[in-house]
């Protein structure tokens, strides 16, 4: 099938088109480069423009003849989100909705939406697709508003959608060709490895009092090619008419320090850290329980361990680190 890709040159997206590729499916990237990478648009046609932009995204979709849409393209940072809720809610919320009018006008009727388990907000317990979304910062609330349009688009238009809520998404393709660089970095496992090989001097642990064994914040991580073989497994279950969701996680949870812990085990280096103040917007825990995608996608996760994703992580930075000294 042929796959338009919105942000398919980000971390997400670009290792959902390789995916894609490699199950005999056809991605073509449409990315605005503002965050994304040219280079890691590799697996298909590349279009340059912006979901808000609906008669350029219509005649793409129409010019590749476009079965599919995958969403990944947003902004994705929920401390940005609490300072800059405008362009959260203009690019997530206005560009999924441009997007979907712009699929209206093609004839396109079925759509995979990058989700969030920043919809859910604090839950103590461990998060079931059915759990209530009670968001508590603006990328969370940005990402299920879209939820709600999907709902009401597959209801009035007979849009079929699936939502797929990703927990942590960590690590990178294995074989090194793809990996998570973002400009600014801010999530955790990234800077943990940067302090790892020195070139960031140390990481501040966001909160120590949270009510968690340890203190810190305990989130579940999942490896980014375990997320791109949900999304090729979800083409199977999209149907006209009908909205659905699925969470994506390990079920496992790891706290900041346990992070830390497994970093300096896999890397076998020091990873310098201090306790700051707790960041806004941040729950103290946010675990999955993704049993209904194993059942109903057939979803089986390839790299579940930690380490696995740890390390993945570390041979792509090292390989990035290599590439620079050579030039
Ligand atoms: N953290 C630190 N220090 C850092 C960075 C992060 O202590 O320098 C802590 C955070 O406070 C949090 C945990 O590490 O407790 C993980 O933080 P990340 O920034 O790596 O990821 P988030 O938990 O903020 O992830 C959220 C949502 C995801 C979403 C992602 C998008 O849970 O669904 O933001 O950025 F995809």
């Amino acid at each position: 099938m042929k796959v338009l890709v919105t942000g398919g040159a980000g971390f997400i997206g670009s290792h959902v088109c390789k995916a894609l590729a490699e199950a005999g499916h056809e991605p073509v990237v449409l990315d605005n480069l503002r965050t994304g990478h040219l280079w890691a648009a590799r697996f298909g046609p590349f279009v340059h423009g912006d979901i808000l932009e609906i008669e350029r995204v219509a005649e793409a979709l129409k010019t590749h003849r476009v079965d599919i849409v995958m969403h990944f393209a947003a902004l994705a940072y929920v401390g940005e989100s609490i300072s800059e809720p405008d362009i959260y809610y203009r690019t997530n919320v206005i560009g999924s909705l441009s997007l979907l009018n712009a699929m209206r006008l093609a004839g396109v009727s079925r759509i995979v939406f990058s989700s969030t388990c920043a919809t859910f907000g604090n839950v103590d317990r461990k998060i079931g697709d059915n759990e209530a979304q009670n968001p508590i910062n603006p990328y969370g609330a940005s990402k299920l508003m879209v939820e709600r349009i999907l709902r009401d688009y597959a209801a009035a238009y007979g849009i079929g959608s699936v939502a797929l809520r990703y927990f942590n998404a960590a690590g990178c393709d294995p074989s090194g060709e793809l990996g998570e660089v973002h400009d600014p970095e801010t999530h955790l496992l990234p800077i943990a490895l940067q302090v790892a090989a020195g070139t960031r001097s140390q990481l501040d642990v966001f909160g120590t009092d949270y009510p968690t064994p340890d203190g810190t914040c305990i989130r579940d991580y999942i490896h980014v090619c375990d997320l791109a073989d949900a999304h090729v497994a979800a083409l199977n279950v999209l149907e006209t008419g009908v909205f659905k969701a699925f969470n994506l996680g390990n079920g496992n949870g790891f706290s900041v320090r346990q992070v830390i812990d497994r970093v300096e085990a896999v890397t076998g280096r020091k990873v310098v850290w201090q306790a700051a103040p707790r960041r806004l917007g941040d729950p103290p825990l946010l675990v999955a329980d993704a049993t209904a995608a194993r059942v109903k996608l057939g979803w089986v996760p390839r790299f579940s361990s930690l380490d696995d994703m740890i390390s993945h992580g570390w041979s792509f930075m090292n390989n990035q680190q290599n590439k620079l000294a050579a030039t």
